[in-house]
């Protein structure tokens, strides 16, 4: 059934029709007249699958659907949809606590991009995250829009992905103690990975976890580095990685590499040089894309800024 006039009009056949949160009705919430589509926003919970991984590839993301039905797992969100029913956008966020979250999966089909559609799903998303200090990593289509939202750069993350090469069989220098996580290691894992975090997010670790082999470095009884690895994308992710020093990141991440010989593996991390930034490179994975790191802070709080030793993360959507 059309919506009445009133609830959304057509300003121009490009132009799009955005409100302020405080302005709108709550009918206006509902319904965007986007070109000559008209939009309705649900919950993410009750997008089709298969819909929400088309709408993910028209983009060029290389999720699978198994990853973004993971991520519906984590997260709570929103998608558009147009009249007889086809996914025109998404846009996500990830609680942790009451106080933070993480905010991915913002896509706009690409035919319908630059009429409003994402601001208008991320006012959705921010309503719902009110007074939580918030991160997201922002490609380069999309920083516009999340400047317009008062979000600020923190850094940038390189996307370092490739077929790995085999590993240099001339190194000789001593190996730190690392060996393979189990069941029991979780909670230690959950707790290196808050303090690199910058805010505990034992749950979704948890679920990276049972989906994941991971490496720590020991020393003592004490859990000093770890990274984990799973499937994802085009083959497998390692993140994430926490670690004191280069050293100890390559440590643990290094049987991972030496596991996926020949086979697509990606990483994302924050650190540009050094002899972590050159393992990576001299193992296959270059530096593919770059996304920026930025955040907003919550009511009357400072940022929740993740600390030097978070190497690796576990996705772009998850931080
Ligand atoms: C980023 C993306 C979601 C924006 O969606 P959209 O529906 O086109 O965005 P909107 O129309 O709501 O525009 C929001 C702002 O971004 C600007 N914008 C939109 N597309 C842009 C582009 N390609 N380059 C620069 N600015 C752009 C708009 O002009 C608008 O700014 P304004 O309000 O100051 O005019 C969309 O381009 C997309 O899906 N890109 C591929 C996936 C992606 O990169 N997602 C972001 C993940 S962090």
């Amino acid at each position: 059934m059309d919506a009445p006039a009133s609830e959304s009009k057509l300003i121009d056949s490009f132009k799009m029709h955005v409100a302020t949160i405080e302005s709108a009705d709550l009918e206006q919430l509902h319904a965007l007249s986007v070109d000559s589509f008209k939009m309705h926003v649900a919950t993410i919970e009750s997008a089709d699958l298969e819909q929400l991984h088309a709408l993910s590839v028209s983009v060029g993301w290389p999720l699978r659907s198994e990853d973004l039905q993971f991520l519906r797992e984590c997260g709570r969100g929103y998608v558009a949809r147009d009249d007889i029913g086809r996914l025109t956008g998404s846009a996500m966020w990830f609680p942790h606590g009451d106080d933070f979250a993480t905010i991915g999966m913002v896509i706009t089909s690409p035919r319908l991009q630059s009429n409003g559609t994402a601001r208008w799903l991320m006012e959705h998303v921010l309503r719902d995250c009110l007074g939580r200090n918030l991160r997201l990593n922002a490609t380069r289509a999309s920083r516009r829009l999340y400047h317009s939202l008062d979000f600020k750069p923190m850094r940038t993350i390189y996307q370092c992905q490739g077929i790995v090469r085999p590993a240099d069989s001339t190194t000789t220098t001593e190996q730190p103690p690392v060996r393979r996580l189990e069941g029991e290691d979780l909670v230690a894992v959950a707790e290196l990975d808050a303090g690199a975090f910058g805010v505990s997010r034992a749950a979704l670790i948890g679920k990276i976890f049972a989906q994941s082999v991971g490496y720590g470095l020991f020393r003592g009884d004490r859990l000093q580095a770890f990274a984990l690895c799973r499937p994802f994308g085009r083959g497998h992710v390692v993140g994430p990685v926490v670690a004191d020093s280069n050293a100890d990141a390559i440590a643990v991440i290094r049987p991972h590499v030496a596991a996926k010989e020949n086979q697509f593996l990606r990483l994302d991390t924050p650190i540009e040089t050094g002899l972590f930034a050159t393992f990576l490179s001299q193992s296959g994975l270059a530096v593919f894309d770059t996304v920026l790191a930025m955040s907003r802070p919550g009511k009357g709080r400072a940022d929740v800024v993740p600390g030097p030793n978070l190497y690796g993360l576990a996705s772009h959507a998850l931080g």
